[in-house]
């Protein structure tokens, strides 16, 4: 046995059961590939590609200038859970006081924090799909059973009511679903959700994870709505969000939950132990994003939308690409699985792992295989890129399959 895989046998069994991030893979096989001096488009991370606005940027300077560099309280700054609640007054109509806030190193933390809050060894977490890659892991970290039910591509990706209610079992504690989502874009209407509500309010041992993150990139005229707000849900509702990626902030580091304060207190307990209270100076920066206005985030919404229109229509040319439409977020996620069976003359391509691979090496466009997100005949495009680097990847991608037979 290789010294590495001796020492991969030590590691515990809950990190061995892991995956690996497939989009963080992707993308450091797409730098390993540019570091060697290939010219490669990178669409495999879920990154902005803007930079934080200034006035926020500022506050962070002041924060450093005025001495907030101790360890900072367990669930956050007093501002930030008001600052915060009021912002989930204002933009959910979500009524929770500071107490019902906790605030974590990101979104992610956020959720892993509430999985192992709330789920119990064995316990159902029935997951949107297609879904966020970090979700089953997270519940696989917590012993939970992740339940997958799947969107389907004519209804635009998503989860009908009638699809949860015939999932839902007596072993079902947590339901989970990202909107605007992460990979598809889909974005589920207020009409859509109160039906799926109505359905939870019959379960009352069910709890929600509703993953907002994306809330302000939508490009839908009726906008975003919050479960969190139908009052018979309202404390059986964990609504997570986060500044990275409408105010551009991912490396800052900053997420939160609104919920009953319960469930609040159980995330503030588990915290205490393992992180504490997040980065101080990126939480007086979080003060400014929320109260402050969001005129930078309407732009950087409207240079996705462009993009995603731009993206689309492209990607709509490439011969036995099935595409939808996103309605947020920066993703555009093509069911490729017409080229599935089909070779270069060297490499057959099995599955969406095998074309996302292929491609990177090929034409050297970076892109996330839809296996990861629980949509095996997929692949997702980032469209957080400049208009001239996503028509020439498009470009790339369309001249790379037509060498498939
Ligand atoms: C659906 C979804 N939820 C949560 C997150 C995590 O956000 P954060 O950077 O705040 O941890 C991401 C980031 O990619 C995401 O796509």
């Amino acid at each position: 046995m290789s010294a590495v895989a001796e020492q991969t046998q030590v590691l515990a069994d809950r990190i061995n059961a892991l995956e690996e991030s497939s989009t963080l893979a992707m993308t450091k096989m797409a730098r390993e590939l540019a570091a060697q001096g290939h010219k490669v488009i990178s669409l495999s991370v879920g990154e902005p590609d803007f930079k934080t606005p200034a006035f926020i940027c500022e506050a962070a300077k002041k924060a450093i200038d005025d001495g907030f560099h101790g360890y900072s309280p367990v669930a956050g700054y007093p501002d930030l859970r008001k600052a915060i609640a009021d912002k989930l007054k204002r933009d959910n109509n979500i009524d929770w006081k500071p107490e019902n806030i906790v605030v974590s190193t990101g979104a992610k933390h956020s959720l892993a924090n509430v999985i192992q809050v709330l789920v119990n060894p064995g316990d159902e977490v029935l997951i949107f799909a297609p879904y966020w890659v970090s979700y089953s892991e997270m519940v696989k970290l917590a012993e939970g059973k992740s339940v997958i039910v799947e969107g389907a591509f004519d209804n635009g990706f998503k989860v009908t009511a009638a699809q949860l209610e015939a999932a839902i079992t007596p072993r079902t504690k947590v339901v989970m679903y990202a909107s605007p989502n992460n990979p598809t874009g889909a974005v589920y209407s207020e009409a859509e959700l109160r039906e799926i509500g109505a359905v939870l309010e019959k379960h009352e041992g069910v709890y929600v994870l509703a993953d907002e993150i994306y809330e302000y990139i939508n490009f839908t005229e009726e906008g975003h709505f919050s479960m969190g707000s139908i009052p018979a849900l309202k404390d059986r509702v964990i609504t997570v969000n986060g500044v990275a990626k409408g105010f551009a902030m991912t490396g800052w580091r900053i997420g939160f939950i609104g919920a009953a304060k319960w469930i609040a207190d159980g995330v503030e307990k588990l915290q205490g132990q393992v992180t504490s209270g997040t980065n101080s100076i990126a939480q007086k920066a979080a003060v400014a994003a929320f109260n402050g206005p969001l005129d930078a985030t309407i732009e950087m919404t409207k240079a996705y939308a462009r993009r995603r229109d731009l993206v689309v229509g492209l990607l709509k040319e490439i011969p036995g690409f099935k595409v939808n439409v996103p309605d947020g977020a920066f993703y555009a996620f093509p069911d490729v699985s017409y080229y599935f069976g089909k070779s270069d003359g060297t490499n057959l391509i099995k599955d969406s792992d095998d074309f996302a691979n292929w491609l990177l090496n090929n034409s050297y466009v970076s892109t996330v295989a839809g296996s990861g997100f629980g949509a095996p005949n997929c692949i997702r495009i980032s469209t957080a890129a400049a208009d001239e680097s996503l028509a020439e990847a498009v470009q790339r991608i369309k001249d790379a399959v037509a060498t498939l037979k």
